[in-house]
């Protein structure tokens, strides 16, 4: 429901609702998000008013100030001291716009961007309120797109920058930055969760209270990055995973971001999020225009754990293809750490002979299958098969994989060329660089310049080429490199060639999009699974296409216990590719026992990295026991509701479980890291039981079948399950696992 209250624009829709103020001056002013309120809530006077020092005033009737007020969207450079929601420059340099609020218009539905990943939603499961802005003297436009969804408290938001035809032709007007979401909250009594890694470390929580001035995360490398997380979290001090007030924000882009928070000293807490305000100059040419990607905005009253299954339910219903929705994800077995480059195909042949015994459904083919490619040096760009490894081709090879009873899946690395391929020899203009200077390398690749049609095209054919002779159910898309010396070659002109390098890092991240779309127009049926040197493209953009994405290289099971947990607070397990490699890790050298290994990874898009041949029979067996285990449970694994219950980030134990929808049914996982002499017995409180729940539950131990007992919801609430010494089921005492199932009994 839509209503306008005095000079507020109410917008109630599904749980949530969206305040906002018309200011005196034409600009639109932020007053709430959250929780429904009822439609005659009055927040007039909400707004810090008055002739303060050092506060130029817009409006000397009200005293509106810039400085002082509560934005949305705030614009630069009329009092406002704060990061700007976008910066638009003049020819002559001047930043001054005046962009005023001219109307709104609703629409049942969310938004659809033309080329970038919008989400799905029905015209009864979201609601679209459109602010509409514009620059009468420039024919400068603005909109900005606020979706709220039936069934969850979240809001999803984007701005849309026009430029009329036919007025003031003549003059140059670029747009320096444009965030996806920008809106000043009341207060500053937030803690602020960022998510920062690196490559085998990837989103670990950081959280810090807000302080004045600006604190933010943010990733230059023209990709989301293993670095830093396009999202964050704002919590209040006493919110905790299972109680309190929290907002969570995540950008749907791949590409370089920054998000943060700039508190003013009025302790006004400015939530940014979008495109990295340093690489993008965008030239809005009279008729053009340019969207931002979209940022979701949730909130949650029930913690953190509340916040993820908003986000969680997010991803079901909105963001990646309603084909997924329900389809259980394969067991799969990537050849990788068995191979490396070193296989043929009888090597490749056994190992998936061992997998189909093994009840392993899907096989995988990693790097090193096409070209010269023996090692990491050469033919990235070149995909043809490689005959001296696959003399019978990838046909051949994929036909007797199928002929065993396993689907096929193979590795790409579409965006990439090595200076060693026939590819980069035809068309050196093809990449990012200066060809004034020279490129630096990274993993003895280049960038190849998906911001240019014929180059996203010309892959594109390769690939379709190699796709459609082969049985294919499954591709793994890699980018293991980073942008530099990022320059769009191959311009007609110095003034085109100028103009692309200012949309090159926007218009990259839309060629690689544009190339998903392309080849799941051609191969509906393929899963797509994203990678980038493990878990550095962890985005909403990316999973849009790819439901599921190889969260990180480091497989060891106790760091992926963290790497899981921090991955968790915006996606699902469903979300996550968790695979059982060799002890000892290949990462870390850690020897975890095999059930500890698989039963981490059962909590993800399970599978298997490991070269079955070097396994003895009783691990084979215990594979086989794991596998029939995770095929009876898999919807509960892949579907259910995940929940962290103590976070693995300094404690000597971990625990995280999933729940079905009816929570009738519960998977646990005890994670003992290191085993201390002469400690008291350890008690898990599930204190993600509601204290309403007056259920009992039957709770047994994986490992043996051992039924441990019925309890009820408060004492496993209060009291807690005891935890049986890890001894006794000769699981330990490091990295010893316990998997719990817990039945609601009727
Ligand atoms: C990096 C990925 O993260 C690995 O899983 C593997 O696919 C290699 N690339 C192959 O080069």
């Amino acid at each position: 429901m839509f209503t306008k209250l005095e000079n507020q624009i109410h917008f109630h829709y599904g749980s949530s609702s969206l305040i906002f103020e018309i200011l005196e001056d034409g600009q639109i002013g932020f007053l709430y998000f959250g929780e429904k309120l009822p439609a005659d809530t009055d927040l007039r006077n909400h707004q810090l008013r008055g002739m303060h020092a050092l506060s130029p005033v817009r409006d000397l009737e009200s005293l509106l100030s810039h400085k002082n007020a509560r934005l949305c969207y705030a614009p630069e450079g009329h009092g406002d001291y704060s990061t700007p929601a976008f910066r638009l420059k003049h020819e002559d340099g001047s930043p001054i716009f005046d962009l005023r609020f001219q109307g709104l218009r609703r629409f049942d539905g969310s938004a659809k961007l033309s080329e970038l990943p919008s989400l799905y939603a029905s015209d009864t499961e979201a609601e679209t309120l459109v602010l509409e802005f514009e620059d009468k003297q420039h024919g400068v436009g603005l909109e900005l797109y606020f979706s709220l969804f039936s069934q969850l408290p979240l809001l999803a938001s984007h701005s849309r920058f026009y430029r009329r035809a036919g007025q003031n032709e003549a003059e140059r007007i670029r747009l320096c930055s444009a965030s996806s979401l920008c809106l000043d909250l009341n207060d500053a009594d937030y803690e602020l969760v960022r998510f920062h890694g690196a490559w085998g470390r990837e989103r670990y929580p950081q959280t810090q209270a807000l302080h004045y001035g600006v604190q933010s995360l943010a990733s230059r490398s023209g990709t989301s990055s293993a670095e830093a997380l396009p999202a964050l979290i704002l919590k209040r001090p006493s919110t905790d995973e299972f109680q309190g007030l929290a907002y969570g924000a995540s950008l749907l882009w791949s590409g370089s971001h920054c998000c943060g928070v700039d508190v003013s000293e009025t302790r006004r807490s400015r939530l940014f999020l979008g495109l990295h305000p340093d690489q993008i100059e965008i030239e809005l040419c009279p008729g053009a225009k340019f969207e931002t990607p979209e940022a979701i905005f949730a909130y949650s009253n029930t913690g953190l754990n509340g916040l993820s299954s908003v986000f969680h339910r997010f991803y079901f219903q909105h963001l990646i293809s309603p084909r997924y929705r329900k389809q259980l994800r394969p067991i799969l077995l990537n050849n990788w750490e068995a191979t490396y480059f070193d296989f043929n195909e009888e090597k490749l042949l056994d190992i998936a002979r061992r997998a189909k015994q093994a009840g392993i459904e899907l096989f995988v083919l990693d790097d090193g299958w096409f070209g010269e490619r023996n090692d990491d040096r050469r033919s990235l760009g070149d995909w043809q098969v490689n005959y001296a490894k696959l003399p019978n081709g990838l046909d051949g090879l994929a036909k007797k994989i199928v002929d065993l009873g396993l689907d096929f899946g193979l590795w790409i690395e579409p965006e990439m060329v090595n200076p060693d391929s026939e590819l980069y020899r035809q068309h050196p203009d093809y990449v990012l660089a200066d060809p004034r200077y020279s490129a630096s390398l990274g993993r003895y690749q280049l960038v190849l310049d998906f911001s240019r049609v014929e180059v996203v095209d010309a892959i594109y054919e390769q690939l379709h080429n190699c796709f459609k002779s082969l049985p294919l159910h499954y591709v793994k898309w890699d980018m293991n490199r980073y942008f530099s010396e990022a320059y769009s070659q191959g311009g007609v002109d110095i003034e085109a060639t100028c103009r692309r390098q200012g949309r090159l890092y926007y218009d990259y991240v839309r060629g690689v999009y544009s190339l998903y779309e392309k080849l799941q127009t051609a191969f509906p049926d393929i899963l797509f699974e994203s990678c980038s040197s493990g878990g550095a493209r962890y985005d909403l953009g990316l999973f849009h296409y790819a439901p599921q994405a190889w969260c990180s290289d480091n497989s060891d099971a106790r760091a992926r216990l963290e790497i899981q947990t921090g991955s968790s607070y915006f996606l699902p397990p469903a979300a996550l590719g968790a695979h059982v490699s060799a002890a000892p890790n290949h990462q870390l050298g850690r020897n975890c026992p095999l059930r500890t290994r698989a039963y981490v990874a059962f909590f993800g898009a399970f599978g298997y990295e490991l070269d079955l041949s070097q396994l003895s029979d009783e691990d084979l067996n215990l594979i086989r026991e794991l596998n029939d285990f995770y095929t009876e449970k898999r919807a509960l694994f892949q579907l259910g509701q995940f929940e962290r219950i103590i976070l693995p980030f300094g404690n000597a134990a971990a625990a995280f479980m999933v729940w079905n929808e009816e929570r009738s049914e519960a998977a646990l996982l005890y994670y003992q890291k290191e085993i201390h002499c002469n400690t008291a017995p350890h008690m898990l409180r599930l204190e993600n039981l509601s204290p309403t729940d007056l259920n009992r539950y039957r709770i047994h131990l994986h490992s043996t079948g051992e039924k441990l007992g019925e309890y009820p919801a408060q004492y496993l609430r209060s009291v807690g399950l005891l935890i049986p010494e890890p001894e006794i089921y000769r699981a330990g005492p490091d990295d010893a696992a316990l998997l719990f199932l817990i039945e609601r009994i009727a």
